[in-house]
């Protein structure tokens, strides 16, 4: 079986072919970072017209480099939520009019699902369809999903029931990565560029609070780190601040990455987890991969992160997830599948 994913729930246009295997066929991300960088973050006017400038070009790219016709697919998969609504309608509508025209099954695929289950798409060691399903011996499993829009704590106790251990009640990691980029003068998107200006600073050097590590729950707030950061560069003049910008956004990186182990090492010690995940775009910082690795080392667990081009969105994912729901021929009805931009998982 080949399955074309699709994927354009924020500011990435995306497409990619894999078989029923999770092999990957082809894999093609358009990013509109150069156009959001002018605003400082995403507006999602401009993300939908970039996306409907870039949709056919990237599936007819990513068919190519798969050596594929639509005679040859078994399924769409596209992404139905959650994201920008306006981004979603692009991918989704493009996704049913070609299923229409090609007689190819649809399949609607929730995005943080992509995220999470990306970690299937590499595991070492496995073949073929032994990578579809995830291991006896890995659970329980702590699932970390940190992206632009999203910060929750999973566990997964019993393959196929994901249970919400936690989520943050405002702002996402990334958003504040973002957010904390902007008032830095730093461009976006903030993750990356927080972590390059830090590459030389002192994690010490401001005191910022980890907001809610030290409550009994599994829920993050990062709204209250960035109010830190406002008063922080109040108390400075402009060039105390340049002088010090290593210094200032080592310490706010180290903030927000404590925050996210902490609270992780938490959930894996109550519930004696065998395994960490972390997905989502902000699982490409390598603040954050060197301490899980050292929390992963220190807890004797194992620590499984997607390499840096499947952390943070792509259309890999998505068809990853339109694999195994292809493979229980769970397709949608073209007619009924609509975009859910506050599209929940499913939990137990
Ligand atoms: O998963 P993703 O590509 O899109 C969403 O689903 O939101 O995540 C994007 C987020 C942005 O907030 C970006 O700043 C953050 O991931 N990000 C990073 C890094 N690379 C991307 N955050 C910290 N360090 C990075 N290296
Ligand atoms: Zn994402």
């Amino acid at each position: 079986m080949s399955i074309l994913g699709i994927e354009t729930s924020c500011d990435e246009t995306a497409a990619a072919v894999v078989t029923d295997k999770l092999d990957i066929r082809a894999n093609v991300v358009s990013s509109q970072i150069d156009l959001h960088r002018v605003t400082h973050g995403v507006v999602p006017e401009v993300a939908a017209r970039a996306h409907t400038e870039k949709i056919l070009p990237v599936i007819d790219e990513c068919l190519r480099m798969a050596k594929l016709g639509p005679a040859d697919l078994d399924a769409i998969a596209v992404t139905r939520g959650p994201g920008l609504i306006t981004s979603l309608l692009v991918g989704l509508e493009t996704a049913k009019s070609l299923s229409y025209a090609w007689g190819v099954p649809v399949i609607g695929i929730n995005h943080i699902e992509g995220h999470v289950l990306s970690n299937l798409v590499e595991q070492k060691g496995l073949r073929g369809s032994q990578k579809l399903s995830i291991q006896k011996k890995l659970l329980p499993l702590v699932v970390l999903t940190v992206s632009g829009g999203h910060t929750e704590l999973l566990l997964l106790r019993k393959a196929g029931q994901l249970e919400l251990l936690g989520r943050t009640r405002d702002d996402a990691a990334g958003e504040a990565f973002d957010k904390g980029a902007k008032m830095l003068g730093l461009p976006y998107p903030g993750g990356p560029a927080i972590s390059e200006a830090a590459a030389k600073g002192r994690a010490d050097y401001v005191e910022f609070p980890r907001p809610m590590l030290e409550m009994d729950n599994y829920d993050f707030s990062f709204a209250g780190l960035k109010t830190a950061l406002v008063r922080e560069l109040e108390g400075h003049s402009k060039k105390d601040i340049a002088k010090n910008l290593s210094n200032i956004a080592a310490s706010f990186e180290m903030a927000i990455v404590d925050t996210l182990t902490g609270k992780a090492e938490r959930a894996i010690k109550e519930f004696k987890a065998k395994e960490l995940w972390i997905v989502g775009g902000v699982a490409a910082n390598k603040l954050l991969r060197r301490k899980a690795q050292s929390l992963a080392k220190k807890d004797k667990i194992s620590l499984r992160i997607p390499s840096f081009e499947f952390c943070t969105d792509n259309a890999v994912m998505i068809a990853a997830v339109g694999a195994i729901k292809a493979s229980q021929k769970k397709f949608d009805k073209v007619a009924t599948l609509a975009v859910d931009p506050n599209l929940e998982l499913q939990y137990k």
